[in-house]
């Protein structure tokens, strides 16, 4: 959503945000009721999540992350915000003599009685953190949470030798189905011919990058005319290779739109960010969801947490329409918006930028940008295709809409998880059914704000930056063990380094020196 690709004018997505994220802001703070019924009890609610824990390692992620669910004191989880401030929370060196340096904005109200709290560590921790969680000055659950040292940040080069015990602390899924599913194609995988024919079929289609990892350094050459969008690739790399020893692996990105491999016997394995039914390409989360994971409070405006805290007026408030606004990226997005001038009390559609079909801006006409988070004033959300998978669909369905998705020979890592009818309303490809859909919607309003919470709730844990490191690791292991020769470094290509600054200093304690592998490249 970010990211413009040639003459391709994107809707400046991030951008309009920007603008819209202070109006927010005080939309919000002006709008929610205080305090809840019954009120809150600091000692029955609840704290959870990958970024606390007592006397626990936590995973290291660029912006670690809990959970806060307030409860009252019969025990009950409240089902609404109890208001955004009702929990501070506050994060130091467990040690008083250690200076850390940690972003930690206030907790976000998700508007259902739960609460998502982010930090992000500008440094390591040495001697561990301390964190403590208040309601009206009382402590919340356990508070104070010690955490022991060291807690490392980010950027810190310190990866866990052992991958086994890195996955335990990721709390990673035992099985990822579309992981086993994309390699069915690949029970062995021929490097020799993999290097012969991967550029041959592939370069000219876009962008292709041949990555190899060895002994955790990074290497590449990059193909084909559009490669730009390797500094996604990149910086997963080397996020992954600073968390985990991962195995030797030699590879091919493409970083083009579509999926490339179309050939059903003998398929050349190549990763792409988003699957398609008739391509035989291995899915990788997109771009668009790792570089919006990576930097979280710090480079990107929207992202997967911060969306969460955004999700507009309770179910009751929200408006009994559909709702679309994007760019002109695929004609039935037209026909969305003739459906709209034809019946506006089911369907608010629009497009907001022209490039595809010009000729028809004229009659279509253009409507203005809404910042994405209005969105959300919305009961039903209408995702239709761009060029490929929409990558909105992930940020659509951690809002409490529900998402009214159109059938799609497209797909992202996710999606597969999902089910049509309990987490999501699917509607056909020519959305011939789209507004019997809505109106199902409206006549049924318990049932239509059960499948979105469902499909909410299924996001947030699928979504989890957690779970995108876990994913990227396993597609690269099981790649790894279906190799069949050696992978090596081609002459042309050159190492992607570490960061190597100030901001990446820290005492990685997980390197046992005698064993560091040498560079003997
Ligand atoms: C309260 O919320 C927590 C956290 O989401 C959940 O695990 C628990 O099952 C909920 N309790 C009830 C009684 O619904
Ligand atoms: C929701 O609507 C009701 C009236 O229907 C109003 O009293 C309430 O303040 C609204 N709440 C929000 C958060 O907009
Ligand atoms: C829409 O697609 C369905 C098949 O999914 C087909 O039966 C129907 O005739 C199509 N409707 C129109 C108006 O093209």
């Amino acid at each position: 959503m970010t990211f413009k690709r040639g003459a391709d004018s994107a809707e400046p997505f991030h951008v309009s945000l920007i603008h819209n994220l202070s109006v927010l802001f005080l939309f919000f703070s002006s709008s929610l009721p205080l305090g809840g019924c019954g009120g809150v009890s600091p000692e029955r609610s609840l704290v959870w999540g990958p970024g606390i824990g007592t006397g626990s390692v936590l995973p290291v992620l660029p912006v670690r992350y809990f959970y806060i669910q307030a409860v009252d004191s019969n025990g009950q989880n409240l089902t609404v915000s109890p208001g955004k401030d009702t929990f501070k929370v506050k994060i130091r060196a467990a040690d008083n003599g250690e200076h850390i340096r940690v972003h930690v904005p206030p907790p976000l109200d998700r508007g259902d009685g739960s609460f998502l709290m982010r930090y992000r560590l500008y440094g390591s921790a040495t001697k561990g953190l301390k964190v403590e969680i208040l309601h009206r000055d009382a402590a919340v659950a356990q508070s104070p949470y010690i955490i022991p040292g060291p807690v490392y940040h980010e950027y810190c080069d310190c990866p866990e030798p052992d991958a086994s015990v890195w996955q335990n602390v990721m709390k990673c899924p035992k099985d990822e189905p579309q992981i086993v599913e994309d390699f069915q194609p690949f029970p062995s995988i021929d490097l020799q011919r993999l290097r012969q024919e991967a550029p041959v079929r592939f370069s000219n289609r876009g962008g292709l990058v041949h990555y190899v990892i060895i002994n955790n350094h990074i290497y590449r050459r990059t193909l084909g005319k559009y490669t730009d969008f390797k500094m996604f690739s990149d910086e997963m790399l080397l996020s992954l290779t600073r968390k985990v020893k991962l195995p030797d692996v030699e590879f091919f990105i493409n970083v083009g739109d579509w999926p490339l491999e179309t050939r059903k016997t003998d398929p050349v394995p190549v990763l792409s960010w988003c699957g398609s039914t008739d391509t035989r390409d291995v899915v990788l989360p997109t771009y668009e969801v790792t570089h919006s994971t990576l930097e979280t409070l710090r480079g990107v405006t929207n992202d997967l947490l911060s969306v969460q805290g955004h999700t507009g007026p309770p179910w009751v408030n929200k408006s009994d329409q559909a709702f679309f606004r994007g760019r002109d990226s695929r004609e039935e997005r037209l026909h969305l918006v003739s459906l709209s001038k034809k019946n506006p009390d089911l369907l608010d559609a629009g497009i907001t930028g022209w490039f595809f079909f010009r000729d028809r801006e004229k009659q279509v006409g253009k409507a203005p940008l809404v910042g994405f988070f209005d969105f959300f004033k919305y009961k039903y959300q209408v995702n239709v295709d761009g060029t490929v998978a929409a990558y909105r669909f992930p940020y659509l369905m951690l809002g409490n809409s529900l998402v009214l998705k159109q059938d799609s020979p497209y797909y992202e890592h996710f999606y597969s998880r999902l089910q049509a009818g309990t987490h999501y309303v699917p509607v056909k490809r020519n959305l011939s059914d789209l507004l019997d859909a809505i109106r199902w919607a409206q006549q049924n309003d318990a049932e239509a704000r059960e499948v979105g919470r469902a499909g909410q709730e299924a996001a947030r844990e699928l979504l989890q930056p957690s779970r995108l490191y876990c994913y990227y690791y396993r597609v690269l292991l099981m790649y790894s063990e279906r190799q069949d020769g050696r992978p090596s470094r081609h002459p042309d290509m050159e190492e992607v380094p570490q960061l190597d600054d100030h901001t990446a200093a820290c005492s990685c304690q997980r390197r046992n020196q005698e064993n560091e592998p040498k560079d003997e490249l």
